[in-house]
C-alpha cells in the first residue's frame, strides 16, 4: 500500500453523471492488479476528511498511467470534477485483493452494472491476453449511461441491458444471464442487489462466480471496521470480513446475503 501524489493528466465528463480521470501515478501503476482499488481525495485538504474508494479502470505500468471512471453522487465525487490538468491529488493504493483467474479457465462471463463496470475492464484485458474466451453483459439505466462498451468489445463479445430499452435488451442484466453456456467463471461488479442475483443465478446453473462488493469505506485498509460483510466459511460458520482488506472480490459461495 502506497500513499502517492498523482498528477492529473485529464478529467472530463464522458456520460451524464460519469467522469473519466486520467492520472500519472507510476508507483501505484507498477503494483496494481485488476480488481484492486484506491482511496482518493479530490483536494489537498481535509475536506472531505474521508477519502473515497475508486476502482482502477486502466493500469499501465510502463507509462505510469492509471484511469478512474467515476459516477458523480455526493460531496466527494462532486469535488473530483473540479480537478484540472497538472493538479495533484493524494492516492492510497493499491488496496484490497484482485480477481482470481484460475488455470483451467477457458470461457468467462463478465457482468457489470452502473459504476461497477469500470473495475471489470482490466480483468477483461487480462483474460483476453490469457486466451480466455470472454462474454460481457453490461447493464445501465439507458444507452447514455453505458460506459467503456467500445473498450470491452476489444476483448470479447458484448451485449447490453438497459432499463429503458434504449440499447440491447430492455430490463436488467441479470434477466439475460446465459445459464445454458458452460462458463468456467462469472465475474461481476455492480449494485449489491445485482451481485446477490448473480450469485443465485450462478449457483442455480452450477457455475462458479466472483463478485466485487461495494460498501461505504472509512479507512480503506482494514482498521476502522466500517465495511463489514458476512461470509460463510467452509465449515458453515458465518464470520465477518472487511470488504476493503479481505475483499472487495469474494467467491459467490462465500458471501452470506
Ligand atoms: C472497492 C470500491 C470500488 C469502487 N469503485 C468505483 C468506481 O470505479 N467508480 C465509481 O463511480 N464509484 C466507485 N465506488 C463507489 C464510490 O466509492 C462511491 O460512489 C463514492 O464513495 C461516493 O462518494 P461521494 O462523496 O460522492 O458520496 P457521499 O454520499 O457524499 O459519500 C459516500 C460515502 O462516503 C463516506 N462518508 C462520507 N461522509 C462520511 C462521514 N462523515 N462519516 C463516515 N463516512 C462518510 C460514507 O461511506 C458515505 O456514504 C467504489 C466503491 C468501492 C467500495
Ligand atoms: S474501510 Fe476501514 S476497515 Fe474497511
Amino acid at each position: 500500500m502506497l500513499l502517492e501524489k498523482a498528477v492529473v493528466l485529464s478529467n472530463k465528463q464522458i456520460r451524464p453523471d460519469y467522469w473519466q480521470l486520467g492520472l500519472y501515478a507510476p508507483q501505484i501503476a507498477a503494483q496494481a492488479q485488476p480488481g484492486q482499488f484506491m482511496m482518493v481525495t479530490a483536494a489537498d485538504s481535509f475536506d472531505p476528511f474521508l477519502k473515497r474508494p475508486m476502482g482502477i479502470n486502466i493500469i499501465d505500468p510502463k507509462s505510469g498511467f492509471i484511469r478512474i471512471i467515476y459516477l458523480v453522487l455526493g460531496r466527494g465525487t462532486k469535488l473530483l470534477t473540479n480537478l484540472r490538468e497538472n493538479m495533484e491529488i493524494d492516492l492510497l493504493g493499491p488496496l484490497g485483493n484482485c480477481w482470481k483467474i484460475e488455470k483451467d479457465c477457458r470461457r468467462a462471463l463478465i457482468m457489470g452494472g452502473g459504476s461497477g463496470v469500470a473495475t471489470l475492464l482490466p480483468l477483461a484485458r487480462e483474460l483476453f491476453y490469457r486466451r480466455v474466451q470472454v462474454d460481457v453483459i453490461l447493464g445501465a439505466r439507458s444507452k447514455d449511461y453505458l460506459s467503456c462498451a467500445d473498450e470491452f468489445a476489444g476483448y470479447g463479445s458484448v451485449i447490453y441491458a438497459t432499463i429503458d430499452g434504449s440499447a440491447g435488451y430492455k430490463g436488467l442484466a441479470t434477466d439475460i444471464f446465459p445459464g445454458d453456456i458452460r462458463y468456467d467463471m462469472v465475474y461481476a461488479c455492480g449494485p449489491m442487489k445485482m451481485m446477490e442475483n448473480v450469485v443465485h443465478l450462478s449457483r442455480e446453473h452450477h457455475i462458479r462466480c466472483q463478485v466485487s462488493l461495494e460498501e461505504n469505506m472509512g479507512c480503506g485498509y482494514g482498521v476502522c471496521m466500517g465495511c463489514i460483510c458476512s461470509v460463510r466459511q467452509a465449515d458453515g460458520q458465518i464470520v465477518y470480513k472487511r470488504i476493503c482488506k479481505d475483499g472487495p472480490v469474494f467467491y459467490g459461495e462465500e458471501v452470506f446475503w
